[in-house]
């Protein structure tokens, strides 16, 4: 019975995202806040919040801010909600916006929001940067993050070469999430069929010495990495 009433829980949320989606694209929605909408469900942004607001007391303990990386932002709407309640950190936002466009083996499959609507609504001290994660991970590699948010191409070997891209951009002991990692949920059925997806990728990863899984919240799974294996 759980299960029915997740499912439907994922699928309202879902058909409200569709919703603002096409107003968006048809032009009906004037107020930049008004296209905060987020992916997930309330309890993965609880759990990613969970998992922020550990990361920012490990930062402080080191005498910095936290740094949090969304490797597709969509319209903003899980940044803004961590935002809002993880003020002790840094954000940036990595997101193909406007310039995506559909291909074979790309699993996001409808039209995107405009990085600079995004921006107004989020505001000046979010970063967010405009390109493919695999082209933009370059720029960044003097950068280190406490946790990042791994949401874009939901297709296996994308979602690989995501994590290898971002696992030299790691503070210590950083989380790293994945979003669509269910086996059995809308829509990741669908990727699991495909070639796996975000599922099997970190099925393997459970299996990596250098990885633990922290967090398994609906679609949503967040590892600690730690290459010293200590910090477990
Ligand atoms: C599922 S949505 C992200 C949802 C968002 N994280 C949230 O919580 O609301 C996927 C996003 O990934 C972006 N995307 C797809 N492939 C990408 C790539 N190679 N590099 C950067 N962004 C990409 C798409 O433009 C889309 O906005």
């Amino acid at each position: 019975m759980a299960g029915v009433l997740e499912a439907k829980a994922i699928r309202s949320y879902l058909d409200e995202l569709s919703k603002t989606r096409q107003d968006y694209q048809s032009g009906g929605l004037r107020d930049p806040k008004t296209i905060l909408c987020s992916d997930l469900t309330d309890g993965e942004r609880f759990g990613l919040l969970a998992v922020l607001r550990e990361a920012e007391r490990r930062a402080e303990a080191e005498g910095r801010r936290a740094r949090y990386l969304e490797i597709g932002v969509l319209a903003g709407g899980t940044i803004h909600f961590l935002k809002q309640n993880a003020q002790k950190t840094e954000f940036t936002g990595v997101d193909l916006f406007e310039d995506w466009q559909p291909e074979e083996t790309n699993t996001h499959m409808s039209g995107s929001f405009r990085a600079a609507d995004v921006q107004a609504a989020l505001g000046d001290d979010v970063r967010l940067i405009k390109g493919a994660w695999e082209s933009v991970a370059a720029s960044l590699a003097e950068e280190r993050f406490d946790v990042v948010f791994i949401d874009a191409n939901h297709a296996y070997a994308a979602v690989r070469q995501d994590f290898e891209l971002v696992r030299p951009l790691l503070h210590p002991g950083a989380s790293v999430g994945f979003h669509n990692c269910s086996f059995d949920r809308e829509p990741d059925i669908l990727y699991v069929d495909d070639d796996g997806g975000p599922w099997k990728f970190t099925q393997e990863l459970r299996r990596d010495s250098g990885c633990w899984m922290e967090l398994e919240r609906d679609r949503l799974r967040v590892f600690r990495v730690d290459e010293t294996g200590t910090d477990r």
